[in-house]
């Protein structure tokens, strides 16, 4: 071996040679046999142009056929699996029951870079029984923020919100069920409207809201904190007396235990990944129905023990939406407008209080507030500008 290679050393050129002659060999033999394999195969399937014509006639022959489809502009081409319908529906209405919805909107793609321009947007999930009382407040809190937010209604069927053309607002309820409350219904409605949202592969956090809901903090604040967190925000603790560990069923064990049991509140913001887990979830959602009846109630459970059990280190267990429980009773505090201060907003915004946001510690606990009755409307536009900065 030592020897050839001595040899070949002392020839430089007589290898570089034989190196080019067998690499012409190799490839004569190639090109040879490609010939005979394509000409085979001609002579079996006809050519590619005679395929080709063979489509196009196919489909000329079909009348109608762009109607579903969208004609894409620059080329003229008829597009019927196009991208803009797929990663955004525009139109909000569709007939899909939930257990197709769901399925749909469990998808997730595998591909980490996104083909298009992907701006990540908040989507506000209102769940409300009609009427949008406190309507002016969010709308010009949301002013301005078109391309970094959708809103999605979940209505009482058949009702029709009333909103003007150019209201953020318009066109955006999604096909509803009835709900009942403290019934399994409500946590039905809750993933109804993240698999609408989840339609929208541009929608990155997911907040549940009320008709007596506010925004206690400006857009880009609000936008800022939850597309910057690394946790979601679904109040999640152990609660040993009655109103906690005491709605627990045996029924649930084995697959649930009492140490995993968890109650929260129901106003939740999961990022994408998390409302994934929800509206793919079957088996837990299942034992809810069945086992969480009043007085246990599925929306102050499900959520906060599901993720205890599987996806703990994903939550911060606080929720960002303020409510006042110092009443007592089975209800929280609801403010008119006589309540509206300026120094109480002040001090809903920020009480002093910290909280952990990522690995540091901030004074804002909470952006949003509950709850609010018609009436708190004026005053709250009162202070939008000057407290709450929109
Ligand atoms: C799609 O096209 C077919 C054939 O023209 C038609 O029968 C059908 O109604 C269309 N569907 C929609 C949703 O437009
Ligand atoms: C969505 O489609 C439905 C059914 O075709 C139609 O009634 C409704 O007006 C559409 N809405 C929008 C926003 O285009
Ligand atoms: C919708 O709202 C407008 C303006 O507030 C009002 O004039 C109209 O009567 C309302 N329509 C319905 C059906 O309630
Ligand atoms: C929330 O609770 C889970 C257990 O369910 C825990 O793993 C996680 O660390 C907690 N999150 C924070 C931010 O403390
Ligand atoms: C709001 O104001 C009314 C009337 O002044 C009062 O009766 C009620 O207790 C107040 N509510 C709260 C939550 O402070
Ligand atoms: C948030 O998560 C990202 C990605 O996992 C990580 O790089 C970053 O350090 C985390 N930030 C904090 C403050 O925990």
């Amino acid at each position: 071996m030592a020897r050839g290679r001595e040899d070949y050393e002392k020839h430089p050129g007589l290898l570089k040679l034989l190196q080019i002659l067998s690499f012409l060999v190799v490839f004569v033999v190639g090109v040879v046999i490609g010939l005979a394999t394509s000409a085979h195969i001609n002579r079996h399937f006809g050519s590619q142009t005679e395929i080709y014509s063979f489509i196009n006639h196919f489909s000329a022959n079909k009348p109608h056929k762009e109607k579903n489809c969208t004609t894409v502009q620059v080329s003229d081409k008829v597009d019927c699996i196009s991208m803009e319908t797929f990663l955004q529906p525009k139109n909000l209405t569709h007939g899909l029951s939930d257990d197709e919805l769901f399925w749909r909107a469990s998808m997730v793609p595998q591909k980490p870079e996104f083909p298009f321009e992907r701006v990540p947007k908040v989507a506000f999930m209102f769940l409300t029984r009609g009427p949008l009382p406190l309507l002016p407040l969010w709308e010009r809190f949301f002013h301005g923020h078109d391309k970094y937010f959708s809103i999605y209604v979940h209505v009482i069927p058949g009702y029709e919100l009333n909103v003007s053309t150019t209201s953020p607002f318009y066109q955006r309820q999604i096909p509803s069920q009835p709900v009942s409350w403290g019934t399994v219904t409500l946590v039905d409605a809750e993933r109804r409207l993240l698999a609408n949202a989840l339609l929208d592969f541009s929608n990155e956090r997911f907040v549940l809201l009320s008709e007596s809901c506010i925004p206690i903090y400006n857009f880009p604040t609000v936008y800022k904190y939850l597309i910057g967190s690394n946790h979601s925000y679904v109040e999640s603790y152990d609660n040993p007396g009655r109103y906690g560990r005491g709605r627990y069923s045996r029924e649930m064990f084995p697959d649930i235990q009492l140490y995993q049991w968890r109650k929260g509140s129901q106003w939740f913001e999961l990022s994408r990944a998390l409302s994934v887990y929800i509206v793919s979830e079957t088996k837990y959602y299942t034992i809810f129905s069945k086992y969480c009846l009043p007085a246990c109630y599925p929306d102050e459970h499900y959520l906060p023990t599901y993720f205890n059990m599987f996806h703990g280190w994903l939550n911060s267990n606080r929720t960002v939406t303020w409510v006042d429980w110092s009443l007592g009773g089975p209800h929280p505090a609801t403010y008119g407008g006589d309540n509206i201060t300026e120094d109480f907003v002040r001090s809903i915004r920020n009480n002093g209080a910290l909280c952990q946001y990522n690995a540091e510690m901030t004074s804002i606990c909470y952006l949003f507030a509950r709850k609010f009755a018609p009436t708190a409307l004026g005053p709250l536009l009162e202070f939008a500008a000057s407290v709450m900065e929109y």
